[in-house]
């Protein structure tokens, strides 16, 4: 009875013990998958960040090398991010900019003036993981704004041109006319003074109309420059001449500071026709005692020359349209003048800039390419 009993004992030990081994085999089994699967998601997860490391250093080039400023703000202007266009913004303006960026703060597309320079900024709306921003992308738009507007300068010119010399030319016919009998009365009048005056100031008047004209057919016309190298003070000198008159008139103090040995390559008349115009301007601008001072001087490239003024000034909004024809602020004036100025200056390939604060000066600056190889 004992012995069977041990012997169903040691049968159960051996049943468990071979229960025991099966698991334990079972057991290393699954641990080896278990492992295998460990290893294939330990790669799996080696590899993504991999490609996330990647995906993440090719959106960094791509934004270093995006052509456009491009920066993320949190809501009180912080900079989370920006790439090198940005920065360099940034290292140029200061603190001011964000300001300027922050008063922008809304999802849109916009063209802003800021300082002297137009950006087109356009602006998105983010949030990641809590984190509210905004994102701008800036461009500087300020060369393309000129092009635009030397364009459109350009086209009016074309088109008003047209009609002006159609009307010029209905004027000068009887005008010619008017001189005509006016100067003959005016020598028949030669022993009666005070009427040979009254001819004499048609005769006046008929000129004025006269060199409107020569304006606005300059103007209608192509400009042919005939460039030869020229004093500059002598083209001044003959200008002055002409309108010593009207400054004597309102007591001008005219301070001629030409450089007496500068000379420059350009179109004598028309380059007169362009000082005619503009120290006109200047005159009718300057109140009574009032002063007008003419200089130049050279820069790498140009000769610069400058017609400054204390007169009245251009106000912001004007400064666009004076190149314009017809556009006057004057009772009297034709809006033509620095149509032409403009006209004459590009055709020597040069350029006109005007400053002014619209109130107390006006300064305008003649630039022209130096030297004979430019012709
Ligand atoms: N030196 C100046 N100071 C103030 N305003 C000026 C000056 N030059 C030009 N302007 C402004 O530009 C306008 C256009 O000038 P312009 O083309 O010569 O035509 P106009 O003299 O016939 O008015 C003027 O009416 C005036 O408002
Ligand atoms: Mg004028």
């Amino acid at each position: 009875m004992a012995k069977e009993s041990r012997r169903n004992e040691i049968e159960l030990l051996s049943e468990a013990f071979q229960a025991f081994n099966i698991a334990t085999e079972k057991l290393q089994n699954s641990y080896a998958a278990l492992k295998e699967e460990t290893e294939k998601l330990r790669k799996e997860i080696e590899e993504k960040n991999k490609q996330l490391e990647e995906m993440s250093s090719l959106l960094s080039s791509v934004l270093m090398s995006a052509n456009s400023a491009i920066v993320a703000l949190d809501d009180n202007g912080k900079i989370i991010i920006s790439n090198r266009k940005f920065d360099e913004l940034y290292n140029f303006y200061g603190d001011k900019f964000l300001d300027f960026l922050m008063k922008n703060m809304s999802k849109g597309i916009y063209e802003k003036d800021f300082e002297k320079s137009v950006f087109r900024i356009s602006v998105g709306k983010f949030n990641h993981n809590g984190l509210d921003g905004w994102t701008f992308s800036i461009d500087d738009i300020t060369e393309f704004k000129e092009m635009e507007k030397e364009h459109r300068r350009d086209e009016h010119l074309k088109a008003m041109g047209v009609m002006a010399a159609n009307i010029a030319h209905e004027i000068r016919n009887p005008l010619g006319s008017i001189e005509l009998f006016a100067s003959l009365l005016s020598r028949d009048l030669k022993n009666n003074l005070e009427k040979r005056s009254l001819a004499d100031s048609i005769l006046k008047g008929v000129k004025s109309i006269n060199s409107t004209i020569s304006n606005i057919l300059l103007f209608s016309k192509d400009v042919v420059v005939k460039i030869e190298k020229h004093y500059l003070a002598d083209i001044i000198d003959d200008v002055v001449l002409y309108l010593r008159h009207l400054m004597i008139d309102k007591n001008i103090n005219f301070i001629n500071r030409i450089d007496e040995d500068s000379m420059i390559y350009c179109d004598k008349e028309l380059m007169k026709q362009v000082f005619m115009n503009l120290i006109h301007n200047a005159i009718d601008a300057v109140d009574e005692n009032g002063k007008i001072e003419l200089y130049n001087f050279c820069d790498k490239e140009f000769d610069v020359i400058v017609v400054e003024d204390n007169g009245c000034g251009i106000e912001k909004e004007f400064l666009d349209k004076i190149f314009i024809p017809f556009h006057t602020t004057k009772t009297k004036g034709t809006g033509l003048g620095l149509s032409i100025v403009y006209k004459i200056i590009k055709a020597h390939k040069g350029n006109i800039f005007v400053e002014s604060d619209g109130k107390s000066y006006t300064k305008i600056l003649i630039k022209l390419k130096r030297g004979e190889n430019v012709w």
